[in-house]
């Protein structure tokens, strides 16, 4: 069984759906779709540390939701035969949690810390060390009689995964010998991910219906992979079994996902923008409220797609919608509207 999701295109995943993409992640850097670059410099990188017989250097992986952070990682210990520890910022509230972690590795383990920008201040402190010297200060006794005992680690290769690189402190960014940022992912590269993603679920799917699937996946593969299964949930129930384009469509009718990857709230704070207000500028709040939603969740949710696909943009004088969003709705735009800016870069 899968939960609710409130939303079929949103790039975060809750704890079931973790669990079902663990079935679909790829095993290997060869069988890694897209990031070329990152692929061919970390392939570098762990190929290097092999031949000498060391343990490669920390690597740092940063990007948006979904789009191969952890599955980066687990490759990465894949690739050096080593064995995977996993844990994460916020799990570890004090710098003796961290301690007792780096303490229990062995030589060669990779450590995933995943959400790195969520660790406490005293514990990133101790990661410094460890980074650098393989070295912890583990602190033994309270107050004036504490003292602390330096105790010595095994090499290890720390992994941290990121969506928000700016918030990491500079030195600790420093301690990362290799740093990959990931990229959103073409059309083309998404066809190829839900291709294998099908072949994995035993579902046998058409090469137009994959091609529909990804072209409204907003350049992620993990909206891709949910898209991909509720295609599959529809052909079952509806079709013939098999994902050909009639149930890719159908199945995204059934979900509002619309041919660019708008959902329904997407949608629904577009028009209010362009409908209610002229197409702005008008600030978050007041927008937040004629489409009944949180400003924050407008924020954080919907904005961010709308304004990368040039739908929308953000002024200090509030949201505008461009001409191509007032296109994008079946809307004439008004005289003057903004081109299309993808990215928003206009204002930003
Ligand atoms: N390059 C890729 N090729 C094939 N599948 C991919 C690729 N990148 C991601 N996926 C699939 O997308 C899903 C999400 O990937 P992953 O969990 O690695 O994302 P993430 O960056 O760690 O996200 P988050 O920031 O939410 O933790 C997984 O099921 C994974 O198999
Ligand atoms: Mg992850």
């Amino acid at each position: 069984m899968e939960s609710f999701e409130a939303s079929v295109v949103d790039s975060d995943a809750d704890a079931i759906e973790r669990s079902n993409e663990a079935a679909l992640r790829p095993t290997s850097l060869d069988e890694f779709v897209g990031q070329r670059t990152v692929r061919d410099q970390l392939s570098l990188v762990l190929r290097a540390a092999v031949s000498r017989g060391a343990t490669a250097d920390h690597v740092l992986l940063s990007g948006p939701p979904g789009l191969g952070k952890t599955t980066l990682a687990m490759i990465v210990a894949g690739e050096m035969g080593a064995t995977l520890r996993v844990s994460s910022g916020p799990a570890i509230q004090h710098a003796g949690d961290l301690a007792a972690i780096l303490s229990s590795l062995d030589e060669g383990d990779v450590l995933f810390l995943d959400e790195i920008h969520r660790l406490a201040r005293p514990a990133e402190e101790m990661l410094y060390l460890a980074m650098e010297d393989f070295r912890v200060d583990v602190v033994v006794g309270k107050g004036a009689g504490a003292t602390s005992i330096p105790l010595s680690l095994p090499p290890f290769t720390i992994v941290g995964a990121t969506t928000r690189a700016g918030l990491l402190p500079a030195p600790l960014r420093d301690r990362f010998g290799f740093t990959a940022h990931l990229d959103f992912y073409s059309d083309d590269e998404l066809h190829s991910i839900v291709g294998r993603s099908a072949g994995k679920l035993g579902f046998e799917i058409s090469g137009d219906a994959a091609a529909e699937i990804a072209s409204r996946s907003r350049g992620t593969p993990r909206i891709a992979n949910r898209l991909l299964r509720r295609v599959r949930d529809w052909a079952q129930v509806h079709g013939s079994g098999t994902g050909d384009l009639a149930a890719a469509q159908q199945a995204l009718i059934v979900y509002e996902v619309d041919e660019r990857g708008l959902d329904r709230l997407d949608r629904a704070v577009l028009r209010a923008l362009c409908t209610r207000f002229g197409g702005g500028p008008v600030g978050l709040s007041t927008l937040a409220v004629s489409v009944g939603e949180e400003s924050e969740t407008v924020e954080t949710v919907a904005e961010p797609f709308l304004v990368r696909e040039g739908l929308m943009s953000r002024s200090p004088r509030g949201r505008i919608a461009t001409a191509d969003g007032w296109a994008h709705l079946g809307l004439e735009p008004p005289a003057g509207a903004l081109p299309g800016a993808p990215g928003g870069r206009l204002f930003d």
